[in-house]
C-alpha cells in the first residue's frame, strides 16, 4: 500500500514510524514544509521517501495523513491538489470531517490521537466523514493499531475523547508528580519516589486491563478493615479526588468544543 504523510512533527514521525515498522509492505512518500525534517525522518526508515511537493504526495498515495497543526491546514490540504478517490486521515485537533470534506472533497476519516502514541502506547479514537467507507474505517484501524489502542466513535464524541484521552495524559503527569513530591515529604529520596509512583500507576493501569475487573473491585481487593490503604482513600474522597477528575474531563471536552 501506499501511504503519504503531510506534516513530519512529533505525531506525523512517530505514526508514520509505527505504521512503517509494523507493515513492511506499505511504503510512504512524505512532505514537510521545512524539508530536512522529512529528510531526517525518511533516512531512518526503510520504506519513506521524500516528495519534492504536496501534489507529488497527494498523487502517488492512496492513504494521506495529514498531521500539520489545524491553522496550517488551508495550506497543507489546497484546493489545487487533486484528492480524488484517495483516503485522506487528519490528526488536526477539532477539526471537523465536515470542513475537512469541503477543503478536499477526498474521503476523510478524522483521528484524535494521544502523545503516549509517539512510544507505541497510545489511544486514538476516529470517526469517518461522510464520504469514508467501512474499507476505509478497516484500513484506518489497522494502521492506527500499530501506534496503540483504537476506537471507534461518533464525531460528536471527538470532543468528550479530548477530555478523556487526547489531555489525560498530562492529568496522570500531574499524578505521578504530585505522589512524587508526596514521597518526597515523607522522606523518600526524589529518585525513588519517582520511580515507585510512575510504576506504581503503570501496573495498576495495566491489572485493570489483564484482569477485566471493574476499577472499584480492585480497590476493594487491597483495602483491608482498618488498613492503610482504606486511611489513603478517606483522605482522596476528603479532599475530592475523584470529583477534580470528573470536572478535569468536563472542562476539557467544553474546552475542545469551544475551540473546534
Ligand atoms: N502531539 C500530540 O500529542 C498531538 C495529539 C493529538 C493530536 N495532535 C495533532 O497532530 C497535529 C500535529 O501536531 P504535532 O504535535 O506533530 O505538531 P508539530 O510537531 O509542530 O508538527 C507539525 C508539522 O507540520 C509541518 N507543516 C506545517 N505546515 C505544513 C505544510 N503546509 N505542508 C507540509 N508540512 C507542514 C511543520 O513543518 P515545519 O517543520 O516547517 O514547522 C511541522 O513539522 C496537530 O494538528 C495536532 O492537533 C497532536
Amino acid at each position: 500500500m501506499k501511504l503519504g504523510l503531510i506534516g513530519c512533527g512529533k505525531m506525523g514521525a512517530a505514526l508514520l514510524n509505527g505504521i512503517l515498522k509494523a507493515d513492511p509492505t506499505i511504503s510512504a512518500t512524505i512532505y514537510n514544509r521545512t524539508e530536512a525534517k522529512a529528510t531526517a525522518l525518511a533516512s531512518s526508515l526503510e520504506n519513506a521517501s521524500v516528495a519534492p511537493d504536496l501534489a507529488t504526495v497527494v498523487k502517488e498515495s492512496e492513504v494521506i495523513i495529514v498531521s500539520v497543526k489545524p491553522y496550517d491546514l488551508g495550506a497543507a490540504l489546497s484546493s489545487e491538489l487533486d484528492w480524488s478517490g484517495k483516503l485522506l486521515i487528519s490528526v488536526a485537533a477539532g477539526v471537523t470531517s465536515e470542513s475537512l470534506l469541503q477543503m478536499t472533497q477526498a474521503r476523510v476519516l478524522r483521528v484524535m490521537p494521544n502523545t503516549p502514541s509517539l512510544i507505541g502506547q497510545g489511544a486514538s479514537a476516529y470517526c469517518l466523514g461522510a464520504l469514508a467507507t467501512e474499507e476505509d474505517a478497516v484500513m484506518a484501524e489497522r494502521l492506527l493499531q500499530s501506534v496503540g489502542q483504537v476506537v471507534r466513535v461518533e464525531e460528536k464524541l471527538m470532543d468528550a475523547v479530548t477530555g478523556v484521552s487526547g489531555s489525560g495524559p498530562a492529568y496522570v503527569y500531574t499524578m505521578i508528580e504530585a505522589m512524587s513530591d508526596a514521597g518526597v515529604k515523607m522522606g523518600l529520596p526524589r529518585t525513588v519516589a519517582l520511580q515507585l509512583a510512575t510504576q506504581t500507576l503503570k501496573g495498576a493501569a495495566m491489572m485493570v486491563e489483564e484482569s477485566g475487573l471493574h476499577p472499584g473491585e480492585l480497590k476493594d481487593q487491597v483495602t483491608s478493615p482498618g488498613g492503610t490503604t482504606i486511611a489513603g482513600i478517606a483522605a482522596l474522597e476528603e479532599h475530592g479526588v475523584r470529583n477534580a477528575l470528573i470536572k478535569a474531563v468536563e472542562a476539557a471536552t467544553i474546552r475542545s468544543a469551544e475551540l473546534g
